[in-house]
């Protein structure tokens, strides 16, 4: 069994990541942390685990951690992130990091769009980015895997096998997605809390969001040179998901048809990438680790529309698709 800790354990990719290894037939739990005031039975902190988990959320100890476990599900905000993880890595974990600290290797990119200085370039380098379907072979050998955010994990799918054959202009990439409210986390502000989420939906981050950056890095090492990506985000009334609609210009005329087999060919094999027939909606895949893609040639132009649960794709049923990787299990388990 591999042993698994979860750092963040009270927030909600927390409590995702302890729904999915619950199930899971070859990991187990052996060590949850949060801050100190929320801390507690686990079945006391989310009543949804009531006798299903008799262990404690506990402050984090790193010499009762060394030794109780194999790997770390390091679910913490940016920036505190990386004040844990040189110390998990140091008691000899494998760390699965949920935060952007190990995601943007250009320092300066980092410190732009996060506001604070990066204090862990010596991890920062050798982190992999945990995009199983794109960077499975890097995933096998690492120690540190920054986990994809979520809006980047639904648009670099939709147009990663445009990026990988040459078929798109790559300035031409606009990215116009909505998120579920839980993407932002247990914590309301005022502008994501119930009354005015409730009957709402909004654009916000014009031109400043911090998915922005990231995307263009890794779609630029998918497509081997610079990719402009314009990415919009909007915040929507509903719990859990992200649809994405990716429009682009294609380097040279075609079909429906041929995007169609392009991508069913791309993605042959792979278990949680589906290409649909129709439009995805997010509402078939919430609770899951699927990502529906539809890929659509519309007058001149390519749109690509995609949908995953942020919380699972887009957060913690990926990063247990990269846990699975790295011991060596076979990638879907624990995973629906
Ligand atoms: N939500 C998503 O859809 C999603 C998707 C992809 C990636 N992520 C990333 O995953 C990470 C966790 O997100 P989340 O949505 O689970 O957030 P969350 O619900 O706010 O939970 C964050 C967790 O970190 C703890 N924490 C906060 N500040 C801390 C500190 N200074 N020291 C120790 N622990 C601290 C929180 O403790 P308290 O319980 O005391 O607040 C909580 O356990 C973030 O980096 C986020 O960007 C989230």
């Amino acid at each position: 069994m591999v042993r698994v800790a979860i750092i963040g354990a009270s927030g909600y990719t927390g409590a995702e990541s302890i729904e999915i290894i619950l199930r899971h037939s070859e990991a187990e739990l052996t060590y949850l942390s949060a801050l100190p005031e929320e801390c507690g039975a686990v079945e006391e902190v989310f009543p949804r685990f009531k006798g299903r988990c008799g262990l404690q959320i506990e402050p984090l100890d790193i010499d009762k951690l060394t030794g109780l476990a194999d790997v770390a599900l390091c679910c913490l905000p940016h920036k505190v992130s990386m004040g844990f993880v040189p110390k998990l890595l140091k008691a000899g974990l494998k760390v699965v990091d949920f935060s952007a600290d190990y995601r943007i290797k250009d320092t300066e990119v980092y410190e732009k769009f996060y506001q604070v200085k990066h204090t862990d370039t010596a991890n920062l380098k050798r982190a992999v980015y945990g995009l199983p379907e794109l960077f499975r072979e890097q995933i096998k050998g690492a120690c540190l895997i920054a986990n994809p955010g979520c809006f980047p994990t639904g648009a670099l799918l939709a147009i990663a096998p445009l990026l990988k054959n040459g078929l798109v202009e790559t300035n031409s990439i606009i990215v116009n997605a909505v998120t579920g409210i839980s993407g932002a986390g247990k914590n309301p502000s005022v502008k994501f809390h119930y009354p005015n989420m409730n009957e709402n939906i909004f654009a916000y981050g014009i031109g400043t969001h911090r998915h922005m950056p990231e995307m263009e890095q890794i779609a630029g090492v998918i497509a081997g040179s610079d990719v402009n990506i314009l990415f919009q985000p909007h915040a929507g009334p509903f719990d859990r998901g992200i649809l994405s609609t990716v429009y682009c210009h294609p380097k040279k005329k075609t079909t429906g048809e041929q995007f169609m087999k392009l991508y069913k060919d791309f993605y042959a094999g792979e278990a949680f990438v589906q290409v649909c027939s129709e439009a995805p909606a997010v509402k078939n895949v919430a609770g899951t680790n699927y990502c529906h893609i539809y890929p659509a040639f519309v007058k001149d132009r390519i749109v690509v529309f995609s949908a995953i649960d942020n919380l699972v794709k887009g957060a913690s049923g990926q990063a247990i698709q990269n846990m699975n990787i790295i011991f060596g299990l076979e990638e879907t388990l624990g995973l629906k």
